[in-house]
């Protein structure tokens, strides 16, 4: 998979929203290591929740551009950067500012995928919608991650996938057994170490 073009974004900007960072490009890395099996799946409609400055949707949007790619993001400077990143690549995409998939159809995406805000913190300081949203997770860095893991039976389509990137101290076996319970089967694709943090990227179908 193609890296965007990113070349458009202001760094100042970086200040308001999410800068790509290793968890963004290792999603990425998940999404190209997966390619034939998403290929398979002939997917239409692709969601990014969380999107901020729209580099994963972006290039999920290059490998497959007869899709049609959605994102959301409680943060509007987000979702005007993933416009723009998208358009710049040439990527056929509508950006929402939205809570998770709250405002979606049901059962609608065959491809969803989130990096979510996933440090551990004070339950007070996560559900902002400015760059704190990025990072605050509440409690196990799991507080946001929850809350959509409850609308994935909705929003999937029966035979889409769901793509998850989490870090150790949010209990990824906890997250397995809530998706267990929602009747769906789990895989972990990818793992990586990043200075202290390990991170892996989790995928979930029926
Ligand atoms: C870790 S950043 C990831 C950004 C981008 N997807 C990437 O990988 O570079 C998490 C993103 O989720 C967004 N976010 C946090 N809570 C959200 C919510 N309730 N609904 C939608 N987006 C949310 C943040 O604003 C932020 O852009």
């Amino acid at each position: 998979m193609e890296t965007p073009y990113q070349n458009h974004i202001d760094k100042a900007d970086f200040d308001h929203v999410y800068e790509p960072a290793e968890d963004s490009f290792l999603l990425i890395d998940a999404l190209e290591k997966d390619l034939q099996y998403l290929k398979s799946k002939n997917p239409i409609f692709c969601l990014e929740v969380g999107s901020g400055s729209g580099v994963v949707i972006t290039a999920l949007g290059m490998a497959f551009p007869h899709t049609f790619c959605l994102s959301t993001d409680v943060n509007l400077k987000a979702c005007a950067m993933t416009k723009q990143t998208a358009a710049y690549n040439k990527v056929n995409l509508d950006s929402c500012n939205m809570d998770l998939a709250s405002s979606f159809t049901d059962n609608i995406f065959d491809v969803i995928i989130f990096n979510p805000p996933y440090v551990v913190t004070d339950s007070e300081e996560c559900g902002g919608s400015d760059i704190t949203a990025s990072w605050a997770g509440g409690a196990k860095g799991r507080e946001i991650t929850d809350r959509l893991l409850n609308m994935i039976p909705k929003k999937l389509a029966n035979n889409g996938v769901f793509y998850l990137l989490l870090i150790e101290e949010n209990i990824p076996d906890e997250v397995v057994q809530i998706m267990n319970g929602f009747g769906f089967k789990s895989e972990t694709v990818i793992k990586r170490k990043v200075r202290n943090e390990q991170q892996l990227v989790l995928k979930f179908y029926k």
